[in-house]
């Protein structure tokens, strides 16, 4: 037990882990297959109501994020009404799953029947998620986590093969910084702010 992480080495790690844009991530450093699992087994550490183990990884990498990325602006174009379409968000589309090397669709797969609420299953996977990025990040890489609204659609979940009841929360993009990135900064608000303290 005595590499385990100290609490102020962890508290260190959540403080550190930001999100990085595929923009700022180096597309050609591959990552390696045995990193990609240790950090999606990390995920799988998270509490699960029931062991039910929600999640699924659907990892993309080299040709197939070119068929992401055509997949996202075709559902794109056939789900958003006209005065809602951007042209910006379409060009994003087709850009991001190739600025990142690994693309990955995370999906809560109802595994529990009606025993375990769904909102259950989708707060134990993005706990599953919040493992993830923190694995990655103890690691040196960099992950966004993004959820534009097709990946709520009919047409997306078709594309991914997955079932009528499961639900695709987000694609994580990971990859190494590019050289010379400055590691953003972020705020939080006092904690205080958002304690409510009972005990007297
Ligand atoms: C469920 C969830 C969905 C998110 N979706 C998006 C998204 O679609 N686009 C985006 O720019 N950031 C998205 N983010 C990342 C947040 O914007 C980011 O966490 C926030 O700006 C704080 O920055 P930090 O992650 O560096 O602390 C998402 C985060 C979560 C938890």
């Amino acid at each position: 037990m005595s590499d385990i992480a100290t609490h102020s080495q962890l508290s260190a790690l959540i403080r550190h882990r930001r999100s990085i844009k595929p923009v700022d991530m180096d597309a050609m450093r591959v990552v390696g297959r045995a990193l990609l699992t240790q950090v999606l087994e990390d995920a799988t550490w998270a509490p699960t109501h029931g062991l039910t183990e929600p999640w699924k990884f659907i990892v993309h990498q080299g040709a197939a994020r070119q068929r992401l990325a055509e997949t996202m602006q075709r559902v794109y174009r056939e789900t958003t009404p006209g005065h809602e379409f951007r042209e910006d968000k379409m060009k994003k589309m087709s850009e991001n799953p190739l600025l990142a090397p690994v693309v990955i669709a995370c999906v809560m797969e109802r595994r529990g029947g009606a025993k375990i609420p769904e909102l259950e299953e989708i707060e134990a996977v993005a706990c599953a998620l919040q493992n993830l990025q923190l694995s990655a990040t103890a690691a040196g890489l960099g992950c966004y986590w993004s959820s534009p609204p097709l990946l709520g659609t009919r047409e997306f979940a078709d594309w991914l093969q997955i079932g009528a009841e499961d639900r695709c929360l987000g694609l994580i993009y990971l990859g190494w910084p590019r050289a010379g990135l400055n590691w953003p900064k972020s705020v939080r608000k006092p904690v205080e702010s958002k304690t409510q303290w009972c005990d007297d």
